[in-house]
C-alpha cells in the first residue's frame, strides 16, 4: 500500500505554480497544473537541475538550468519521438484536506 507524505499545502501553491521538496532522500517537484496537483522527480535527468524551480507553462516545466521541458502529468518530454527522449519519473499526488501528499 502505497505511503503518503505531506509536501505542502493547496493555499501554498497555487495554480500555475512548483515547488521543490524532500521526501526522505528523493527531492520531488510538485505542480499545481489549474488546481491540480501532480509531482515528478525532482532532479532533471538532464544534468540534476531542480526542476521545482523551474517556469510552469500549461502542464509543462521548463528545468532552470538548460531548458529542458517535461510534462509533468507524464514525465514525458513533449515532442520527443514515442519512447524516445529523457523523462522524469511520475509520482503519485492526493489531496486530503488541505494538505497535498506525495508517494515516491
Ligand atoms: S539540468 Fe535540466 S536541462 Fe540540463
Amino acid at each position: 500500500m502505497a505511503e503518503f507524505t505531506k509536501v505542502t499545502t493547496v493555499d501554498k501553491l497555487p495554480p500555475g505554480r512548483g515547488a521543490s521538496v524532500r521526501i526522505g532522500a528523493t527531492d520531488v517537484a510538485v505542480f499545481n497544473v489549474g488546481g491540480v496537483f501532480h509531482a515528478i522527480d525532482g532532479v532533471c535527468p538532464h544534468q540534476g537541475g531542480l526542476l521545482g524551480l523551474g517556469r510552469l507553462s500549461g502542464c509543462v516545466v521548463k528545468c532552470p538550468e538548460h531548458g529542458m521541458r517535461f510534462d509533468v502529468t507524464t514525465g514525458t518530454s513533449p515532442g520527443a519521438p514515442p519512447g524516445g527522449g529523457l523523462a522524469c519519473k511520475v509520482f503519485e499526488v492526493k489531496v486530503e484536506g488541505d494538505d497535498v501528499m506525495v508517494s515516491v
